[in-house]
């Protein structure tokens, strides 16, 4: 019973949701889901395409209707886009059968991270992309706080924090049983 639930990723864009997520379900033996590679596949349209032609209300939208899916699946690991927490339904759905864990990083290792893959971030086209990610940082610092934990990824790899959500994993496993 312990092991139906889910682990489900949140963080600013840039901490590692889905490279840790990838890594994470295949050791727990999980399903792994990437809700903005989910909404690219259902509708067909890529992220930054839905953005430029039908704006961020419209993916919100799209968003809100995957968390909605997603959050019904159990023994997998959800990582989600950066914006998820902005709506609470979303967040109330996620965490109904499922851990909640926020990674975080520097605004340094943000704008080095997410600058390698240029133009996949709309929210991060514009000149002054350190300011923005201090901006919308900011605005959502509360958000991302409403976690079961919450691990600054800033020094380390991928597989190092899989190790240490696995480790939460069990302790709380542990302790409920
Ligand atoms: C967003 C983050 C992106 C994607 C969209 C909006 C955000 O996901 O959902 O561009 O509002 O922070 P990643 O966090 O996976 O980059």
């Amino acid at each position: 019973m312990i092991h139906m639930r889910n682990v489900v990723l949140i963080g600013f864009m840039g901490t590692g949701k889905t490279s840790t997520g990838k890594l994470l379900a295949s050791r727990l033996g999980y399903f792994f889901i990437d809700t903005d590679n989910k909404i690219e596949i259902d509708n067909k349209i890529s992220i930054n395409d839905m953005f430029a032609q039908y704006g961020e209300k419209f993916f919100r939208d799209k968003e809100a209707e995957t968390i909605r899916k997603v959050a019904e699946y159990h023994s997998a690991v959800i990582s989600t886009g950066g914006g998820v927490v902005l709506n609470e339904d979303n967040m109330i759905a996620l965490r109904q059968n499922g851990i909640v864990i926020t990674l975080t990083a520097s605004v340094d290792v943000i704008l080095e991270r997410t600058g390698r893959r240029k133009n996949t971030r709309p929210l991060l086209k514009e000149e002054d992309r350190r300011q923005i990610i201090v901006d919308l940082l900011e605005n959502r610092h509360e958000l991302y706080q409403r976690a079961d934990l919450i691990l600054d990824t800033s020094e380390l790899s991928p597989l190092q924090v899989t190790d240490e959500i696995i480790k939460f994993i069990r302790k709380v496993d542990e302790l409920r049983a």
